[in-house]
Parts: structure tokens; sequence; C-alpha cells
């Protein structure tokens, strides 16, 4: 746990231009992909974030050099390692990114097996399950998982996902990607992160179809060919601050945002009413005086995001009514709900749903950021509320949001 703390004065419209940054949730994936490269691969547009900084220094323990400056990271060379230190594993859960591109160039792999984190259990089974149909072997030995390909290389299969699972389908891509012959992945997520991935991967040479759809077929090919790529905008970001200018009621321009990507998440924040008006690059939100409760339910893409579940559950807090917040993806998503209630928020939790009876304004208060989107509703909660609150242990925030207390500065938020 970190000492960092926010500390908000709240209840002031903030208005302004947000610039989007980079997704995170598309750059780690990016930045596992630079194992499957002969020489060199560039990526632009990458958020400078913890998260990003782990990705790259296991990249660098795995034996790829890296340049990382001004949102670029050149990387250069090939995996000369095989094991992935647990020191940087045991700090981030995408770790396990790294898994199929480093046995797809070494044919061997060795793992610390991630554990859970707070949002709940989050197993491996199905990346595991999905790297053996493409012919990988795998052991557990004392908390590591070790996989090889005997054969030398990946072989195409088609491989059936009981659930849809974003890291799971991004596993199976990257495997299949250099893979002997062709893989057909069945009920495979359709998040813009996968599209990202597999729309790099095809400029680099490699043969991809169906991205955004629930079939994906992948042709694999020899090689990949040196490219330049920029990450997509990230949604969760965006999404994040039009919370923040509905809930405090003022007006924002979100530049450089994809609206397409977060069709599922609009149309719900216009029927609570807040404004919603896209433009080609720019999303304008305009805050209103009267909240309008909103049921939701998260599901995969193009579904409601679970990533914006807690956002959107603070802006419910103070609508004209009772909302109904359902959590579809992860069993442990609510750990929001008691630090929301210090501030005034009225939430009953029954099983997993959450069910808002909205009140005026939120109150300051001093609470505790369990997980990164949780951190996000609360600093979106403490903006709406009278007096100060205290939002402790930045740590989680760190690791998703780009510069956010300069973003925040920028909007007028008096924040210290
Ligand atoms: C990714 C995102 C995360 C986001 C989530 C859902 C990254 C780094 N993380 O996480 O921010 O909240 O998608 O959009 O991109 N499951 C299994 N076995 C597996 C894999 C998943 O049972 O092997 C289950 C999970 O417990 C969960 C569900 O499948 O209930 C979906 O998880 P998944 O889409 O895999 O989430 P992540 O890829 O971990």
């Amino acid at each position: 746990m970190s000492n960092d703390r926010l500390i908000i004065q709240g209840g002031k419209p903030l208005f302004g231009d947000v610039k989007i940054s980079g997704a995170k949730n598309a750059v780690l994936p990016l930045i596992s992909i630079s194992l499957l490269f002969d020489k060199s691969f560039t990526l632009k547009n990458v958020p400078d974030l913890a998260d990003t900084r782990l990705m790259i220094k296991l990249i660098n323990a795995l034996g790829v050099m890296t340049k990382f400056y001004d949102g670029v990271i050149d990387f250069h060379g090939e995996p000369q390692n095989i094991e992935a230190p647990k020191e940087l594993v045991s700090k981030m859960r995408a770790s396990i990114l790294v898994l199929a591109p480093l046995l797809s160039k070494r044919h061997n792999a060795l793992i610390p097996m991630p554990g859970g984190c707070e949002i709940g259990e989050r197993p491996i089974n199905y990346h595991i399950d999905a790297l053996k149909q493409l012919g990988a072997e795998t052991y557990l030995e004392n908390g590591f998982l070790r996989a090889t390909l005997s054969q030398g290389k990946f072989i195409g299969n088609e491989i059936k996902f009981p659930q849809v699972s974003v890291g799971a389908t991004e596993c199976a891509i990257m495997a299949a990607t250099l893979a002997i012959g062709k893989t057909k992945i069945y009920n495979a997520a359709q998040e813009p992160e996968i599209v990202d991935l597999g729309n790099c991967l095809n400029l680099a040479g490699a043969n991809i179809k169906g991205l955004g759809t629930d079939i994906i077929e992948i042709e694999g090919v020899s090689k990949l060919n040196p490219i330049t790529y920029s990450v997509i905008p990230d949604r969760i970001e965006a999404g994040s601050f039009a919370i923040i200018a509905g809930i405090t009621k003022g007006e924002l321009n979100l530049l450089n945002s994809n609206p397409n990507d977060l069709k599922a998440f609009f149309k719900k924040l216009k029927q609570t009413n807040v404004r919603v008006e896209v433009y080609k690059n720019t999303v304008k939100i305009k805050g209103v005086n009267e909240i309008v409760p909103v049921n939701i339910q998260t599901e995969p893409h193009p579904g409601f995001p679970t990533d914006l579940q807690a956002q959107f559950m603070s802006l419910m807090c103070i609508a004209n009514g009772k909302s109904v917040i359902e959590e579809n993806i992860f069993e442990n998503r609510f750990m929001h709900v008691p630090e929301l209630s210090k501030m005034n928020a009225s939430i009953k939790i029954d099983g997993n749903k959450a069910i808002v009876d909205g009140v005026k304004q939120l109150q300051g208060a001093s609470v505790k950021a369990t997980d990164l989107r949780a951190s996000m509703s609360l600093i979106a909660a403490s903006l709406n509320a009278n007096h100060e609150s205290v939002v402790n242990d930045l740590s989680h925030l760190k690791r998703g949001y780009e510069n956010f207390e300069e973003k925040l500065f920028n909007i007028g938020a008096d924040i210290r």
C-alpha cells in the first residue's frame, strides 16, 4: 500500500478539455507481442503508467531491449530467457500475456502462477487450455507453470472458449500468429483491445480475420515484419471523465477518443439525461441538474463494460431515484460500495446486484481506494461531495490512469 493520497474539495462543476491517453488494456498485450518479432517493433501513443513500465521491465528481463520516450517504445531483439521473474509477475496479473509469445519464439516458458486479485479469483485455465489445443504441454511445479512446445511450433487447431475471456482470446491469437496452419477461435472476445492487437499483428504480416466478431480465424505466418503502430485511445479513461462531467454537472470535451468503442456506455449515460454530443475524435459531455436513475448490467463487449461499473455507480448515487447495477463478469467487484456508503450513498448489495437509492449530494469522507476502477469511482464521488474528501492509497490509480492529477487540475478540480 502506498501513502499517496488525494485530498479533494468537491461540489464544483468541472470544465475544459481532457486529452484521452492510449489504452492500458490495449498496450499490455501489444508490449507482449514484441517477443514475436525478429528485430524491431515500435509502439506509439503509449500511456506512461505503472503497468506499462512493469510490462517493459518484464520484456527486458526476457531479453528484448527497449527505449521508452515521449509515448513511444522502440523494441529491439528477440527473447533470450524463458523465465519470467516472480517479483514482476506477482505485481501484475497481465504478465501472463507473455506466456504465448514466449512459447512461440523459444518453445519453452517458465512463469510463476499469477494469484487472485482484489476483484476476484481470475484463474488462467482458459489460457492454458487454449495453448494445449495448439500443441503445448504444460506442468505445474511449485507455483510455476512450465510450458513446452515439443514440435518447436504451435499447430493450428479449433479452440472453443466456454466463457468469453479477453485475456484468453489474446493468448490464443498470439499463439496462433506464427503457428503452422489454421486456428479458429469460437466464443472469442470482441473488445476493441482485441481488435487493436489483431490490427497490429496484421500490419506486421499476420493473417487474422473476424476481429470484432465472436469467431476469429488465423492462418499462421512464418514471421512478422518490423512496423510502427499507434495504440487506440483508452475508452475506460474516456468513460471515467464522462462520469466526472456528469457527476460535477460540468462540461468536458474528451479529445482523442473513439466514441464507437463506448456505444453501450454512452447509450446508458444518455438515459441518465447527461448530454452526450459526438464529433469525429471528440465527445462533448454536458452535465444536467437532475440525473435520471438507470439500471445497468455488465457484459462482455459490445455490452456495458465491467471496467466502468464502479464509476457509473457513483453517478447513480446522486440520481433522482433507485437503480440496479448488476455485475456479471467478476465475482468481487463491489469493493467501492462500503467506501461510497461512507460518503452518504445509499447502496444495498444483493448477490451480484447493487441497489442504489440516489441522494441529492454526497458528503466528503476519508475513503480507501481498493482497486483501479474503484479508485476512479471514489474520485468522481469526491468531486461531487460537499466538504473535503481524502482518497487514500493511489497506487492502484497510477496503474491505469496517465497524469490523472494534471488532467483533473486542468479542468479546475480543487485537489491536493
Ligand atoms: C481484461 C482486462 C480487465 C477487464 C476484463 C473484462 C486487461 C489487462 N484486463 O481482464 O481490465 O476488467 O478484461 O473486460 O486487459 N476467466 C476464467 N478463466 C480464465 C480466464 C478468465 O474463468 O482462464 C473468467 C474470469 O474469472 C472472469 C471472466 O472469465 O470471470 C472474464 O475475464 P477476462 O475477460 O479473462 O478478464 P481479463 O482478461 O483478466
